[in-house]
């Protein structure tokens, strides 16, 4: 079946009554993309998508890190001037324009069609090393039981595990404790995606997320219960008030908001145009955003009730065990596994939470590609999944199913999100407020059904306050970069996969950015709800398709 509107041929996924008042074009359009059957759903896949590693593994460090308890104010603020706005920005672009990351744009103006390409290739970046973290975990979790890491996790990560090289290099021997999970993750992924919005993404997120809640409060509960947890939990929330005068510390903030919200790289856009017209997505965003931060301190209080437990254990201070991101997962919750009471069951509940919560995460975040390509070439889900998963499988398994692993994803994880999420953002914002000057239409689209009201304070905060905070970040990151390098790793190494990727996906962006959109995708942007402004913002296409 092919639409004469959108041109999306083959599957129909879902077919939903017309809501009162929709329009036959919405209708028809919106069941030709697919899209979440209630606002439940996708509040859920909403969730999914922001509840992911950076949840489990990144916030309870970020937080001891930066002022421990007084880390609530700068998080809280960043939430409530950047990261609920910027969310309100996102869902704005996407259900108002429904279209794909770079068709959302394009509909908004020719000239920003380049941006949504721009949040696809960063997608394509970090889903290719994302997968790899979650095939590890999937792995850990069989490895927990039984506790195959013996005496010292970390010479078992690196050397059995990993198989890593003193020395970064290329080195393309698979190996197969990484290969296997690593192509069965890209299996469920190909799966979930291929079924759909509502029968794939949607209804994975329904069950996976109130399943990662479950287990991740049995496993919270199990670890308050280790001796040693208060200390923990002390080191955590011990409030270090003079933090609040360190910019370091604002700005950890928000990049954690950030990249823990899915904000600012075509996630939220996808997901917003698959939600009925007639839905409230401002009441919807502050659910899923305070849904994301309660599970961010959820997982601090697991993470340093267990750290509490292994720094007891040692005779050492919690600060000599804490850590974040990989140390964390995959050498200091071992080494907690192998002496806690009931640790087999801790090691399940860690590792299997992340897998769940990495899945959603992943699943969202290679959406945004294959929803992208749907667009551009007309084409039908299946074969756009084929398309995108198969090519984005073999690359991270080659990269990271391999020898050459750690250095490069370490590279791809730090140099992405700085130099592409943050840039993006950036460049969204002054595309869409400041060149287009389109906020005070999303703003009334958002305003039509939304039970939070926009106003004024909206425009500002995602005007100016986000816009400069990303700055001052990027600026920051940037210099110490180019002055210190990363981590010590080789030129090249740095060259390829940090710059050279930065600019590589600035360049194959603009390119596709220039090819031609299939003859049935429509250009135009969908018929304005009634009490928007009539006039268009400025630039936005008023040309029929080419
Ligand atoms: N929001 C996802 C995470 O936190 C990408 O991992």
């Amino acid at each position: 079946m092919v639409d004469a509107v959108t041109g999306h041929c083959g599957v129909v996924e879902l077919s939903t009554e017309t809501a009162p008042g929709e329009s036959a074009y919405a209708d028809e359009t919106d069941r030709q993309r697919g899209r979440f059957s209630s606002r439940r759903v996708f509040i859920m896949a909403a969730v999914g998508s922001a509840v992911g590693l950076g949840n489990i593994w990144r916030f309870p460090y970020v937080a001891y890190e930066n002022g421990g308890g007084a880390f609530i104010l700068p998080y809280l603020v960043a939430l409530l001037t950047a990261g609920l706005p910027f969310l309100f920005f996102d869902y704005a672009i996407g259900h108002r324009f429904r279209g794909s990351g770079p068709l959302s744009f394009r509909r908004l103006s020719r000239k920003s069609e380049f941006i949504g390409w721009w949040q696809v290739m960063v997608c394509i970046i970090i889903a290719i090393y994302y997968a790899a973290i979650i095939a590890w975990a999937a792995q850990y979790t069989i490895y927990s039981p039984g506790k195959s890491w013996g005496a010292d996790p970390e010479s078992y990560f690196f050397g059995d595990f990993l198989n890593a090289t003193a020395t970064p290099e290329f080195g393309f021997d698979f190996v197969g404790g990484l290969t296997v999970p690593l192509i069965i993750v890209w299996l469920v992924v190909l799966v979930i995606l291929a079924f759909g919005v509502q029968r794939g993404i949607g209804a994975t997120s329904v069950v996976f997320i109130p399943l990662l809640l479950v287990m991740f409060v049995v496993l919270v509960v199990q670890a308050l219960t280790l001796p040693g947890a208060f200390d923990g939990l002390n080191a955590l929330f011990q409030p270090n008030w003079s933090a609040l005068g360190d910019v370091d510390v604002w700005l950890a903030a928000y990049s954690q908001i950030f990249f823990s919200l899915s904000i600012g790289f075509g996630i939220m856009i996808t997901y917003a145009s698959y939600v009925g017209r007639h839905t409230d997505m401002t009441g919807s965003g502050a659910v899923a955003g305070m849904a994301n931060s309660s599970f961010e301190v959820l997982a601090g209080i697991g993470v340093f009730s267990a750290l509490g437990f292994m720094a007891q254990a040692a005779g050492n201070g919690v600060d000599q065990v804490a850590s974040d991101g990989i140390g964390l997962a995959f050498i200091g919750f071992p080494a907690i596994i192998s002496q806690a009471p009931a640790g087999g069951l801790i090691g399940v509940l860690f590792f299997g939470s992340l897998v769940l919560a990495g899945l959603t995460s992943l699943v969202s975040i290679v959406e945004v590609v294959i929803s992208a390509l749907r667009d551009k070439l007309g084409m039908s889900r299946i074969k756009a999944t084929g398309l995108i998963v198969v090519p984005i499988a073999v690359i991270s398994t080659v990269l990271f199913g391999t020898t050459t692993g750690l250095p490069i994803l370490d590279t791809l994880d730090y140099f992405v999100n700085r130099f592409g999420v943050l840039l993006v953002a950036i460049a969204s914002i002054i595309a869409v407020v400041w060149l287009i000057r389109a906020t005070p239409m999303l703003q009334s689209h958002l305003n039509r059904y939304g039970s939070i009201r926009l106003g004024l304070w909206w425009k500002a905060l995602i005007g100016f306050i986000t816009p400069v905070v990303l700055l001052v970040m990027l600026v920051i990151d940037f210099v110490t970069t180019v002055d210190e390098g990363y981590e010590g790793y080789p030129g090249w190494l740095i060259g390829i996969f940090g710059w050279g990727m930065v600019v590589g996906i600035v360049a194959v962006a603009a390119v596709l950015a220039m090819l031609p959109w299939s003859p049935k995708t429509s250009l135009e942007p969908p018929p304005p709800e009634l009490d928007e402004p009539v006039e268009s913002p400025v630039g936005a296409r008023q040309e029929t398709q080419q």
